[in-house]
């Protein structure tokens, strides 16, 4: 299996896991950092429908919690037939990290192989500030 099926099967494993009763949209998404490491996270939605995360920050958040910071791909999986790409939030999230990060998404007529340079082009970014 590709290392792109790995991730994406990984996005699919953590998607049972969504919290999203208010949506009903149940979305996984798996990070793989530097070392090989895949970091899962899933949408966790809130009663202030305003505070939900979405599986792709909840994922990235949790991998820099597990003292990861560099990451070379990232893989959406969302529900059968429906296109899911990162949402604009997410977009710029991913961007902190990797302004040109490949990113894999479901969609109808099967995965979307990308990248965030596309999604989000002339990015706002760290190197804005110097970083
Ligand atoms: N959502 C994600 O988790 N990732 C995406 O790429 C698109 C949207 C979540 C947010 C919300 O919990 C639900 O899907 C419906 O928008």
């Amino acid at each position: 299996m590709s290392d792109a099926d790995a991730l994406l099967d990984a996005a699919r494993a953590v998607r049972r896991n969504a919290y999203a009763p208010y949506s009903n949209f149940a979305v996984g998404a798996a990070v793989r950092a530097e070392d090989g490491t895949i970091v899962p996270g899933c949408n966790v939605e809130n009663a202030s429908y305003g505070l939900g995360i979405c599986a792709e920050r909840n994922a990235l958040t949790t991998a820099v919690a597990m003292g990861l910071r560099r990451f070379t791909a990232i893989a959406i999986a969302g529900p059968d037939g429906i296109a899911t790409a990162p949402c604009g939030a997410c977009r710029q999230f991913i961007a902190e990290f990797d302004p040109a990060m490949p990113v894999t998404y479901t969609g109808p007529g099967g995965p979307v192989q990308t990248t965030l340079a596309h999604l989000l082009p002339e990015s706002f970014g760290p190197h804005a500030l110097g970083k």
